[in-house]
């Protein structure tokens, strides 16, 4: 059987960032067959500029992310909320996958959107904002996969996610869906 590729792709840059800690969970609910790994180079991808985006010498930085997302079978995005909406790194992230316009690497890719915050809106703001941009630039927004943590803060100040069971539970379903979106893609 082969290995179902599943790259995340989180918004947050911090060291201590809780919603990366929910993608180091989200690995850890892999099930077998399945790998999962967290993208690391999104903090060096220039901002979208379409003097830039020319075939053969788009940035480096940008190009591994193109060639990572074209590599997976489906995304994981997990991301906090800046003022009500999408942090810059992640809708940059997005931005990129999303050209060439119409046959860009995020193109019918299988996305499942985790969204996590402090307050007890869980982000949500951004989540919806995340899934249009997805809609927008023809990601397969994988609806039933969608994951909200509301008010984490708290609820991980002393504690790593992958320590939490229910939170293991909640993104192993985020992530069981989305594998079985990306078998549906293949069966199509
Ligand atoms: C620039 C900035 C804007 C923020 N805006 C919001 C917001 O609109 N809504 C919200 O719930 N939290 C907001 N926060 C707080 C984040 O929820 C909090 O910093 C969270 O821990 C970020 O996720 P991380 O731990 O993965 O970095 C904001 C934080 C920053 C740095």
């Amino acid at each position: 059987m082969n290995q179902t590729r599943i790259l995340t792709l989180v918004g947050s840059l911090r060291a201590a960032s809780i919603n990366r800690g929910l993608a180091e969970a989200a690995v850890q609910t892999a099930p077998e067959g399945v790998e999962i790994t967290i993208y690391k180079g999104l903090a060096d991808i220039p901002f979208y500029n379409e003097d830039l985006d020319v075939p053969g010498s788009v940035p480096a930085a940008a190009q591994a992310l193109r060639d990572a997302v074209a590599a997976s079978d489906g995304l994981l995005l997990v991301t906090p909320e800046y003022n009500g909406s999408i942090p810059a790194v992640l809708k940059n992230a997005i931005d990129w996958a999303s050209r060439p316009y119409g046959a860009g690497a995020i193109k019918d890719r299988p996305v499942a959107v985790v969204s996590g915050s402090i307050s007890p809106n869980a982000a949500k703001w951004a989540h919806g904002d995340v899934v249009k941009a997805l809609g927008v630039a023809g990601a397969r927004v994988v609806e039933t996969a969608h994951l909200h943590f509301a008010a984490f803060g708290e609820r991980f100040a002393q504690s790593h996610p992958r320590e939490d069971a229910e939170a293991l539970t909640q993104l192993g379903a985020t992530v069981h869906e989305l594998v079985q979106a990306t078998g549906e893609l293949v069966s199509a």
